[in-house]
């Protein structure tokens, strides 16, 4: 048997969550909103946040679950990818914490966990391809094992989450752009402005591209009526949404069929997306693909991924010493 407290902290979310052999029974995350007024996130500014949260995030987690911390057999943490103040205020708690109960402590690292939380409701079968999007990430994971993840193509410039984000304040909206912009994406016409898609070969992406051609376009309409972008908005949104999860749709398609997969996933908070969850579910049954989605809760940075990765780790015995340090960069 074994209960796992595991902490995220590897960007602006402050999470903890609580596994039992397997079963997440607590995932709490405290969004940091002061970096909104920014708009974008603020590394010195998350980390004091992670500070002010984390105790009472852990508590809360602990509470949920119903678990007392001495009857805990470890605790995992994200070691990187990250930034690394950030990163520095989880690996530096759990390493305290882990020393004062006299318990193992488990390194996950961030992209591998956002992949495992499919296997949080599901038990997706080997291989598959998972399209991982994020903020900081945009990934085509050829997944053979639980540790065996192979990188097959990513993003040469912006993620798709930062795509979304950096378009989104080119049209005014508030940050983070994406889920605004998805939410405005509904009433409008994702035909209405076709925006080129990019030319990379294999199974890599590139969204730099897309953000400057939706820039020009709309200074040169500007110039014509100024008030272009509040006439046009829920059109411009859907007409973004709809290059973006085409293109992410169309080299997931062809990633799966190359390798020859019989079921895709998808990971990161870009999953959110209205339309890029209804596009994977269509590219499934199309392709007569199982198709994996996390919950909600577990899409977006947060601790329970951190937890079912720690659990199959648990069972491995792969532990880490008290010597561990944060990663900023690690790849698989
Ligand atoms: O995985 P995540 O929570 O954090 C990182 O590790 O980056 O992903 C955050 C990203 C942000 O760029 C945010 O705008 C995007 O996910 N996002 C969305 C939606 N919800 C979150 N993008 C488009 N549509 C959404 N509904
Ligand atoms: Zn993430």
């Amino acid at each position: 048997m074994s209960v796992i407290l595991a902490i995220e902290s590897s960007c602006d979310d402050t999470s903890a969550a609580v596994c039992k052999d397997g079963k997440i029974l607590a995932n709490v995350t405290a969004s940091q909103v002061v970096h909104e007024e920014w708009g974008g996130v603020v590394p010195e500014l998350a980390s004091r946040e992670h500070l002010k949260n984390i105790i009472i995030v852990v508590d809360a987690a602990l509470k949920k679950a119903g678990v007392d911390k001495k009857s805990l057999s470890a605790i995992a943490f994200t070691k990187g990818p990250g930034l690394v103040g950030s990163l520095m205020v989880g690996v530096s708690f759990a390493k305290s914490m882990a020393l004062a109960l006299n318990i193992p402590l488990i390194d996950v690292h961030h992209m591998q966990a956002h992949i495992m939380a499919n296997f949080i409701d599901a038990q997706p079968c080997f291989p598959h391809i998972c399209l991982t999007i994020s903020g900081g990430h945009t990934q085509l994971i050829l997944v053979k094992g639980i540790n065996d993840m192979e990188i097959v193509g990513e993003t040469i410039d912006d993620a798709a989450g930062e795509a979304f984000d950096k378009i989104a304040k080119i049209l005014g909206l508030p940050y983070p752009g994406g889920p605004v912009l998805d939410k405005i994406a509904q009433t409008g016409n994702g035909k209405r402005f076709a925006f080129p898609d990019s030319k990379v070969d294999n199974f890599d992406f590139s969204f730099s591209g897309l953000k400057t051609s939706v820039l020009y376009f709309i200074q040169k309409e500007q110039k014509a009526d100024a008030d272009f972008v509040e006439k046009n908005l829920a059109d411009l949104c859907a007409s973004v949404q709809q290059r973006i999860v085409t293109t992410l749709m169309k080299k997931l398609e062809k990633a799966a069929s190359h390798y020859n997969v019989s079921s895709i996933a998808l990971a990161g908070g870009v999953s959110a997306n209205s339309e890029v969850r209804k596009s994977i579910h269509h590219l499934g049954s199309k392709n007569g693909w199982k198709v994996y989605i996390p919950q909600l809760q577990y899409c977006t940075d947060n601790a329970g991924m951190i937890a079912i990765t720690a659990h199959y780790k648990y069972l491995n015995n792969q532990f880490c010493t008290q010597e561990v340090e944060p990663i900023t960069r690690i790849s698989f």
